[in-house]
């Protein structure tokens, strides 16, 4: 392909995409699989590395995210971020009514939305292009969040139509709520805490460092009010419905997300609405906004020091309900981590019956001084499971006693340890606890490991009781004779099983190395792993120390896998496993390497660059047959060293003698 036809190409694929992605993200009707639009995109992203000087500012690409922010700077806002004045009942609302008629004069037009729980944003456009985006901050000045904001597929970054050419559009990010519990999900999986709300943790997301992270999160976006000196409208609904076609995703009216009305009633009516209706939505929602719609009359009725006259909230009440706590039990987890449980006298909240909630650890326990027999008020947040909030201690039986937390396993009986600085005990019985090693066995089949076909949690169970498996590797050597014996086991779902075992063995090194159940080795630590060692032997000989120095592995993960490594019975359950067949080495793909000038030379690549984002540059090395560490030590060949790197850095790696390489310098080589 030449220059010219590459040019070309690029352009053709940066429009293809930003239409599908519209077709998906904005409008709910995809015209192509997921397979074909990573295939685009893969495309563009190959034309861009080989031609990057006609990769766009606002390419789809930097959607995969890549780049690196060390620190959010500080950027005042042109408009300050206000609040809204809340309100928790009618009359307040009535007052508000009257307020604006009186100075109107007449009927008032207003818009009502959703109060969308999540974390406000700010983003500029200029000339069509996404600018910057901001966060709230203390209303005045907020951080610049624009390369994380850049990856949310909702937002767009290139605008369509007959956009204003300098104005800014707010809104709220938020974690929908179905990506939220998943997210819970595979972090219990892997040993972590559960994360507590929706917004607490969209916020936390918003200010990671890489932005790769964040693109793999799946945050969303609603827009909901337009700002600039000239606008192409003169109401607030008309100018949101020409930032629909722009490209923004915008509350639809069609949903009842948005709707204009002339009466209080009418505003009640969409209130009680959606005071039963939020159980549905797949995002959190707080209250309803009411806002003028009229601009002139926005304009007239100004602004208080904090918020706008022109707009009130009305906020729900949390969804509260009081009912008897009747026993504290306690839950082991597959990574031993002991979850308190409040078994509840059954109650109705937001549209489900509650039994059990969780009370996450001893602290939270002691702190509310929670008890046996009491009267506890639930709520249901964002957290899908809902928590126990209070007690009413006006109402706590007489004889009431204390809790006291457990101090042994309520599975195997081992006294429980408390790690300082963890909120949780642990079980640290690993290989005894019947529990631990159900779940682990019970991860190891699990879709995004083994991916064991008729095999279940019940199976596992049944298997386990029956005495024919007592870890993971005991799955390999099950005799059909000796299933079949088991109650409700037929020939055929015994063939299935054994066949599902048997394909397990095909599975990629990644997987295995997931699958074997160590904590804080999750889906994409394993990925890392398995790219840097190549195979199991070389982990099972790595020292704490190369660990560390993999590309993205901390020191926390580093420990937890080496001391998993050091223990006798982990490594015979591994050599096991090689014996049987799975795979523990990773099946080189086609390389996409293009030279092997680097081969055998060790980078770290740290800073900001012009030219590439931190992840390209790594994929650079990679291609051309080097190899990226994370952190500098004397084996360290280049340090790639670009605007914004920590002095420190700079010293070790003056001290230890590596070479250090400018953004320009590494661009020579490579030519
Ligand atoms: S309008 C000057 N509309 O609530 C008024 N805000 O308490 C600008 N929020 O900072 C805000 N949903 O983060 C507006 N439909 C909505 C909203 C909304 C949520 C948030 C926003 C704002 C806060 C005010």
């Amino acid at each position: 392909m030449d220059v010219f036809q590459a040019q070309e190409r690029i352009v053709e694929l940066s429009e293809l995409i930003r239409k599908h992605n519209h077709a998906y993200y904005m409008s709910d009707t995809p015209e192509i699989s997921d397979y074909e639009f990573d295939q685009l995109l893969e495309e563009l992203q190959k034309l861009e590395n080989e031609f990057p000087q006609f990769a766009e500012e606002n390419s789809p690409t930097k959607r995969v995210g890549g780049a690196i922010t060390k620190k959010f700077e500080t950027v005042v806002h042109r408009y300050p971020m206000l609040s809204l004045s809340n309100s928790y009942n009618r009359e307040e609302l009535i007052d508000f009514d009257q307020r604006v008629q009186k100075l109107a004069g007449k009927k008032v037009e207003y818009t009502c939305e959703l109060k969308y729980d999540g974390v406000a944003i700010g983003i500029q456009y200029k000339n069509g292009q996404l600018h910057r985006a901001v966060t709230r901050g203390d209303g005045s000045k907020g951080d610049d969040i624009t390369e994380n904001v850049k990856t949310i597929r909702s937002v767009p970054l290139k605008l369509a139509g007959d956009y204003p050419d300098d104005f800014e559009i707010r809104g709220e990010i938020f974690y929908p709520l179905s990506v939220f519990k998943a997210l819970n999900e595979s972090r219990e999986d892997i040993g972590e805490d559960r994360l507590a709300n929706p917004r607490n943790a969209a916020s936390g997301t918003l200010k990671m460092q890489d932005s790769k992270v964040v693109a793999s999160r799946k945050l969303d976006c609603y827009l909901y009010y337009v700002l600039g000196e000239i606008l192409p409208f003169k109401s607030h609904e008309e100018n949101l419905s020409a930032a629909t076609s722009w490209g923004f995703k915008v509350p639809k009216k069609s949903e009842k997300l948005f709707a204009t009305y002339q009466s209080i009633e009418e505003i009640f009516e969409f209130i009680d609405y959606w005071s039963s209706g939020r159980n549905k939505l797949n995002f959190e929602i707080d209250g309803i906004v009411i806002k003028v719609n009229d601009y002139y009359l926005q304009e007239e009725l100004g602004y208080t020091a904090k918020s706008p006259r022109w707009a009130i909230a009305y906020k729900f009440k949390a969804e509260q309900v009081e009912t008897r706590l009747n026993e504290i039990t306690y839950q082991v987890g597959r990574t031993g981590a002991i979850t308190p449980v409040a078994n509840l006298e059954p109650i109705l909240l937001a549209g489900t019956t509650v039994k059990r909630a969780s009370l996450h650890n001893a602290d939270q326990i002691a702190k509310l001084d929670i008890r046996e027999g009491d009267l506890v008020q639930v709520e249901k947040g964002g957290e899908i499971i809902p928590k126990v909030v209070g007690v009413n201690l006006s109402q706590r039986p007489p004889n009431s006693q204390p809790t006291e937390y457990i101090s042994q396993c309520p599975e195997c009986a081992t006294e429980l340890i408390r790690v300082e600085g963890e909120a949780k005990h642990y079980c640290p019985n690993e290989t005894g606890c019947p529990t631990q090693i159900k779940g682990k066995m019970t991860h190891f089949i699990s879709r995004k490991a083994m991916d064991i076909d008729g095999l279940g949690e019940e199976t596992i169970e049944q298997l386990f009781e029956g005495g024919l498996i007592q870890n993971y590797a005991d799955l390999y050597t099950l005799q059909e004779q000796d299933v079949l014996k088991l109650d409700r086991m037929a020939q055929k779902s015994v063939s299935n099983l054994l066949q599902g075992i048997e394909n397990s063995k095909q599975i990629p090194f990644e997987r295995v190395l997931f699958a074997l159940g160590i904590r804080y080795v999750g889906e994409t630590v394993s990925k890392k792993l398995a790219k840097h060692f190549k195979n199991m032997n070389a982990i099972l000989n790595a020292s704490l120390e190369e660990m560390t120095a993999v590309d993205e592995i901390g020191e926390k993960i580093a420990e937890s896998l080496y001391f998993f490594l050091q223990k006798e019975e982990h490594r015979e359950l591994i050599n096991r496993l090689k014996s049987y067949g799975l795979q523990f080495e990773i099946v080189e793909t086609e390389s996409t390497q293009v030279s092997t000038i680097f081969e055998g030379k060790t980078f770290v690549v740290s800073g900001v660059f012009e030219n590439y984002s931190r992840n390209e540059l790594k994929k650079t090395i990679e291609d051309y047959g080097g190899k990226n560490v994370g952190s500098i030590s004397k084996k360290t060949d280049y340090l790639v060293a670009g605007y914004k790197m920590g002095p420190a850095k700079k010293e070790k790696a003056e001290s230890l003698g590596v070479t250090i390489l400018s953004e320009q310098e590494f661009g020579d080589m490579l030519d």
